[in-house]
């Protein structure tokens, strides 16, 4: 699994701040740095991608996460590194 990366994009716009993206990222950060995870996964804030409604909005492996939650996005990712390798 070491050799797979995998970028990970969170909104930073202010409707999905006002989701809690800012949260999200923190925890997602704080995944990324320690354990099986380590090194696997760039994160990586964006602007507003228009999508507001849909917020807090993540991109794994080019699929859009709407109503984004940690779960959600590590769910994405393991199913993005399954199929890289
Ligand atoms: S603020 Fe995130 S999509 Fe608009």
């Amino acid at each position: 699994m070491k050799h797979k990366r995998e970028l990970v994009f969170v909104c930073a716009g202010s409707d999905c701040k006002k989701a809690g993206s800012k949260q999200l990222k923190k925890s997602l950060k704080k995944e990324f740095s320690e354990g099986e995870w380590k090194g696997t996964c760039k994160l990586i804030s964006t602007k507003c991608m228009d999508m507001c409604k849909s917020s807090p909005l993540a991109i794994v492996d080019n699929h859009f996460i709407k109503k984004a939650d940690h779960p959600k996005v590590i769910s994405a990712i393991k199913k993005a590194l399954d199929n890289q390798g």
